[in-house]
């Protein structure tokens, strides 16, 4: 009897375990890693509605559900805006296997003629651009992304996702909305970062996220102070507005952690839709 008992609870135990695990793995790991992410069935967009998987960083499962979805193997990326180079390092160790042709458009040297591309951003394309069991083509273009002549040279359909975080303008952004919607498949997904403005802004803004507050108490500065309003950038947010009401569709936008009160969020929120 006493060892039915001992049996038992060694059972429950052993569950109580794999429960933890099975929890920690799928619910509390976040970011989808390209060793996960190939073996599962696509998932759906509904893990874009809990404030702790719904992030940017987690847009490779989006990449790999629509490419499952046209029975396509790979696809085509493009990232306007490289910035440090973070985002194009992140989405090739998660998903680069699925990605043919990576594309980010950059000006660096147009911006600032004086200065070279970014260190930081010209390291991570070379450091993926040397991985020999990478087989995704990198191609940078240092030039604005309204540059007609490079508008052109994408053909239409061309590009299973488009990531915008270029020029953070209201122009800037609606322009690059304008230009680039042509250049994704029917069936391929649009998206931007910075869809959120601040507190004054969103107040007077139907429907906009807060882009949210400095959490740093021991901040000295005063551009970043602690509960300070973040920097926002609501020209994105008023400009894919009015694109989608022309377009007639609505954007669905990534929570990064705003839940249970937290209202910094781990990054701005990103919007995004599916291109039908
Ligand atoms: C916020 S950073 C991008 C960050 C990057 N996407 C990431 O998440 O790691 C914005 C970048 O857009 C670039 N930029 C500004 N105007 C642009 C334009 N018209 N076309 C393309 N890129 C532009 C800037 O040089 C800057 O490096």
């Amino acid at each position: 009897m006493v060892r039915k008992i001992k049996d038992r609870v060694k059972v429950l135990v052993l569950f109580a375990i794999i429960c933890l695990i099975w929890q920690h793995f799928f619910f509390r790991g976040v970011v989808v890693t390209s060793s996960n992410l190939g073996r599962r069935a696509p998932i759906g967009i509904e893990f874009f509605l809990d404030p702790v998987t719904s992030k940017r960083d987690n847009f490779g499962l989006l990449f790999e559900k629509f490419l499952h979805d046209s029975h396509k193997k790979k696809g085509n990326f493009l990232e306007i805006g490289g910035g440090s180079g973070k985002f194009f390092d992140h989405n090739m160790a998660t998903f680069g296997h699925l990605v043919e042709n990576y594309v980010i458009i950059e000006p660096y040297k147009l911006l600032s003629p004086s200065k070279e591309p970014l260190p930081v951003f010209a390291e991570k394309v070379a450091k993926w651009e040397k991985n020999t069991s990478s087989s995704t083509n990198i191609i940078v273009h240092h030039e604005f992304s309204t540059s007609s002549e490079l508008i052109k040279s994408f053909p239409d359909n061309f590009f299973d996702f488009i990531y915008i975080d270029g020029d953070h303008s209201y122009k800037g952004a609606k322009s690059d909305l304008i230009n680039y919607y042509a250049k994704v498949r029917r069936g391929g997904v649009l998206a931007g970062h910075d869809y959120c403005c601040n507190r004054k802004e969103f107040e007077n803004t139907i429907h906009a996220p807060w882009c949210g507050k400095y959490i740093y108490p021991d901040s000295t500065s005063d551009k970043k102070k602690d509960g300070k309003d973040k920097t926002a950038f609501c020209g994105i947010f008023i400009g894919a507005e009015e694109f989608a009401k022309e377009k007639n569709f609505y954007w669905l936008y990534t929570l990064e952690d705003r839940g249970d009160g937290n209202s910094a969020g781990s990054n701005n929120p990103s919007y995004f839709t599916i291109k039908f």
